[in-house]
């Protein structure tokens, strides 16, 4: 059951990509802007069904867009929360489901949430 929702996710992520890559961003000082738009395209793919679409930041599960963290916010607890999982809270550990590279893009992606806010108050 899970497998087909992936796959289905995994099909919006493809087309989520091609359309990444035909529209370059520009301004993400912080980090590596094109591990972000990756990190984007595999968020939408396994995560976004739970933790819900940045633009409709939700409280529950957990909200990855704001700034307050329950497990940590350094890039290495966040990469600990992705690859364990929070199996008690239904968190999935997605060390055997994604690859290194997805995870590493994931938490760019999360982390572009963080640097980003700042400039945004005025
Ligand atoms: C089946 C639903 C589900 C899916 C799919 C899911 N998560 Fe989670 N996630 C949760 C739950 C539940 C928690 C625990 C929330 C809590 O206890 O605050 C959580 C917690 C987290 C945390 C810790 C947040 C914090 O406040 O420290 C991170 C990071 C996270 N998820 C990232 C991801 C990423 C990245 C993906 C996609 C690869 C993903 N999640 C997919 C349900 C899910």
């Amino acid at each position: 059951m899970i497998s087909n929702t992936l796959r289905a996710a995994a099909l919006i992520a493809i087309c989520w990509i091609a359309f990444a890559e035909s529209t370059p961003e520009t301004s993400q000082p912080a980090v590596d802007p094109e591990l972000v738009e990756k990190g984007r395209a595999v968020y939408a793919a396994f995560c976004l069904a739970c933790h819900g679409a940045e633009d409709v930041a939700i409280e529950s599960p957990s909200n990855l867009f704001d700034r307050e963290w329950h497990y940590g916010n350094e890039p290495e607890q966040i990469e600990r929360s992705i690859r364990k999982g929070i199996l008690e809270k239904g968190m999935p550990a997605w060390d055997q489901m994604i690859t290194d590279e997805d995870i590493d893009s994931l938490v760019a992606y999360l982390l572009s949430f963080q640097t980003t806010t700042d400039d945004t108050d005025e």
